[in-house]
């Protein structure tokens, strides 16, 4: 969508992965505040996004959307100019049918203009549109109603596209939002996340600067899977130039999501100024080799263990997309240091099972 915003895929926090519906004012304060502290907001991750069930169940007598009073007592408003003070930017949540998926709030299908209006006026920077209880028309002739209003209202608000299979939205989301979801929700295991890479994959041609494809909000710190999974489902969500919504509860960051979410060369991966989603460029069984340009003639490889045992994995320079004779520098992303060995034709790896290996491949002078 050309409004200016998501040259780079969104990076933030979104309440659903962990807390779902048992969000308040207190706690979105405390992320905020936490995302500072723990210098995830300097490494880029700016939106603080509110999920669903933030609304009272009822419209206000001027058919205004109202802040649910028991959790969010304060108002949306006095909210968003908090996030603002601390440099942070306030996403909220609304449903393009009558009610959102919770059912405990509306959703805006009929008010698109007036929510759009209440929204800007709150401050909100980003909208996450959801497809539920709606009215069975299509998400296409729904969804560019609310993308028109959110223009109407003069501010920069980036559109998010919760539409997951009624009509494959990746071949349609671009001219009407900055991002849209490829799968339907994640949940936090191995195979649902492997999965949701999967299925998000097959349109990478279909994402640029200004529209990404969405394989939903990350798991990372939430419990449900080990280390080297986290790392796996990172490294894949950043090359696939997916937005970087943390799920977990950034106020109780261990150590060992800190190294994996704060990784910041696997950060500047997904913000690449070139903005290309990698691909599978080879697969053999449990074994993957991903791979995708990057700005300055680099490129991305990343080495991918799906299987249960120790694995060789090579990738070629035919795969990956790197002229026959091309001597490269190999950054380990992971392990934070660069080979010492140049690499010429390919480069090969021994794996663990759900573990990847990351490395940038850089042409050397020579
Ligand atoms: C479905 C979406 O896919 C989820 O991410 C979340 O927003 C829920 N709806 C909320 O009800």
């Amino acid at each position: 969508l050309a409004n200016g915003l998501g040259i780079t895929p969104p990076m933030g926090w979104n309440s659903w992965n962990h807390f779902s519906c048992k969000i308040d004012e207190k706690m979105i304060r405390e992320t905020a505040d936490a995302l500072v502290s723990t210098g995830l907001a300097k490494l880029g991750y700016h939106y603080v996004n509110i999920d669903d069930c933030w609304a009272e169940l009822n419209r206000d007598d001027k058919g205004n959307l109202v802040a649910k009073k028991s959790t969010f007592p304060s108002g949306i408003k006095t909210l968003a100019d908090y996030v603002h003070s601390k440099g942070l930017k306030l996403g909220i949540y609304s449903d393009a049918g009558y009610l959102t998926c919770s059912k405990t709030m509306p959703g805006s299908l009929g008010h698109e203009k007036q929510d759009a209006k209440t929204f800007a006026s709150w401050g909100i920077d980003y909208l996450k549109y959801d497809n539920c209880n709606n009215d069975g028309s299509k998400p296409t002739i729904r969804y560019p109603v609310m993308t028109r209003a959110l223009m109407r209202t003069g501010r920069s608000i980036f559109f998010s596209l919760c539409e997951w299979g009624d009509l494959h939205p990746a071949l349609w989301g671009a001219k009407v939002g900055n991002s849209w979801r490829t799968t339907n929700d994640i949940s936090d295991n191995w195979e649902s996340m492997v999965s949701r890479a999967d299925m998000n994959e097959v349109y990478a041609d279909l994402a640029r600067p200004g529209g990404w494809n969405d394989p939903d909000m990350l798991e990372v710190g939430n419990g449900g899977m080990t280390k080297d999974e986290y790392i796996s489902h990172f490294s894949i969500w950043a090359i696939s130039k997916a937005p970087l919504l943390l799920g977990c509860d950034v106020r109780n960051t261990t150590k060992e999501t800190m190294e994996i979410i704060g990784n910041k060369e696997v950060i500047a991966i997904n913000q690449d100024s070139l903005g290309v989603q990698a691909r599978k460029v080879r697969m053999e069984g449990d074994i993957e080799v991903w791979a995708g340009p990057l700005s300055d003639y680099r490129t991305v490889v990343l080495l991918f263990n799906r299987g249960p045992q120790r694995y060789v994995i090579t990738a070629y320079w035919d795969d990956i997309g790197i002229p026959p004779n091309t001597v490269v520098e190999a950054r380990d992303l992971w392990q934070h240091e660069t080979l010492k060995t140049r690499f010429v034709g390919s480069l090969t790896a021994t794996t663990n099972s759900h573990t990847c290996k990351m490395y940038v491949l850089t042409p050397t002078m020579s």
